[in-house]
C-alpha cells in the first residue's frame, strides 16, 4: 500500500471511531471547545448574510458555534468533510443546537472541492490541509480558498506540521503517518507567498501534543500547530 493510501486509511479509521465514541463538546477530548481564534475572527466580519466555508469540518466543533453566532445575521455556513459519518453527526448536532437552517453539509474531499470565486466572507481550514495528497494539492486548495474569498474576507488556516507519533508503551518515536507531513518553516513561507498582498492578521506556531488511539495502540501525537490568518484587502484580486 503506498504511504498516502495508508495514511488516508488510518486517518479515516481514527476519525470515524473517535467521532462515534465521543460527543461534541465532550470535556477532556479535543472536541471540548471550539478553537478561540476561529470564532474571534467573526468579530471582524459581522456583516448581514455572511457566508462561511469550513473545510474538514468534522462533527462541528467550530461550525456549530459559528452557526450560533451568525444566526442573527442571516448567515450560512457550508461544512465539508471527507467522512460521511462526520457529516451525519454534524447534521445531528446542528439539530441538537438548533442551527440546522444555518448549515449546508457536504461530503467531499477538500482537494476536489470547487469554490465559486468571491463566494465566501470567511473560509476556515482547521486540521484539514495536512490531509491533502501533496504540496501541489495544498497550493491548489489554498488558491481556491483565496479566489473564493470576498474583499475584506478572511481565511484561517490551522494545521499540524512536523508530526511525530510516539508509542506510549514502547516510547518508540516515528514520523507521523499523515498524508502531508511538512516542515513548519517551509509551510509558513509557502502560506506567506500564497497570501502575498493580503493583510496577515495572525501567524504563529506552537508545539502541541495529544493522546490518540491509533493502530490499536495508545499514541502521543506531537506536532507544530500553525495558525495563519489573513484578510483580503478590498480591491485586490
Ligand atoms: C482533526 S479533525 C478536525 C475537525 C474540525 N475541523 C475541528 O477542528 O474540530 C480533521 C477533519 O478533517 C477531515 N478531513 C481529512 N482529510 C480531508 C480532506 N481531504 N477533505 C475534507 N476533509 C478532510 C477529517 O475527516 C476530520 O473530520
Amino acid at each position: 500500500m503506498n504511504k498516502f493510501i495508508q495514511a488516508r486509511t488510518e486517518e479515516i479509521k481514527y476519525h470515524e471511531s473517535f467521532y462515534l465514541e465521543s460527543t461534541l463538546f465532550e470535556p477532556g477530548t479535543w472536541l471540548a471547545r471550539p478553537v478561540k481564534i476561529v470564532l474571534k475572527m467573526l468579530d471582524l466580519l459581522n456583516n448581514p448574510n455572511i457566508r462561511i466555508l469550513d473545510l474538514g469540518c468534522g462533527v462541528g466543533r467550530n461550525s456549530i458555534p459559528i452557526a450560533q453566532i451568525v444566526k442573527n445575521l442571516n448567515g450560512m455556513i457550508t461544512c465539508v468533510d471527507l467522512i460521511p459519518t462526520a457529516i451525519d453527526l454534524l447534521i445531528e448536532n446542528s439539530r441538537k443546537y438548533n442551527v440546522q437552517d444555518q448549515i449546508i453539509a457536504e461530503v467531499a474531499d477538500a482537494e476536489e472541492y470547487l469554490i465559486t470565486p468571491r463566494e465566501f466572507d470567511y473560509i476556515v481550514a482547521c486540521s484539514c490541509l495536512e490531509h491533502v495528497s501533496s504540496v501541489e494539492a495544498l497550493k491548489m486548495v489554498v488558491n481556491r480558498m483565496i479566489t473564493g474569498t470576498k474583499d475584506n474576507g478572511i481565511n484561517a488556516i490551522l494545521m499540524s506540521t512536523e508530526v511525530k507519533e510516539i508509542d506510549i508503551e514502547t516510547q518508540e518515536t516515528a514520523d507521523g503517518l499523515i498524508e502531508l507531513n511538512l516542515e513548519t518553516d517551509r509551510t509558513i513561507l509557502l502560506l506567506e507567498n500564497l497570501y502575498h498582498g493580503w493583510e496577515i492578521l495572525y501567524k504563529s506556531y506552537l508545539p502541541q501534543s495529544m493522546k490518540e488511539k491509533k493502530y490499536d495502540k495508545e499514541i502521543e501525537f506531537k506536532s507544530n500547530w500553525i495558525t495563519f490568518v489573513a484578510r483580503r484587502r478590498g480591491g485586490i484580486s
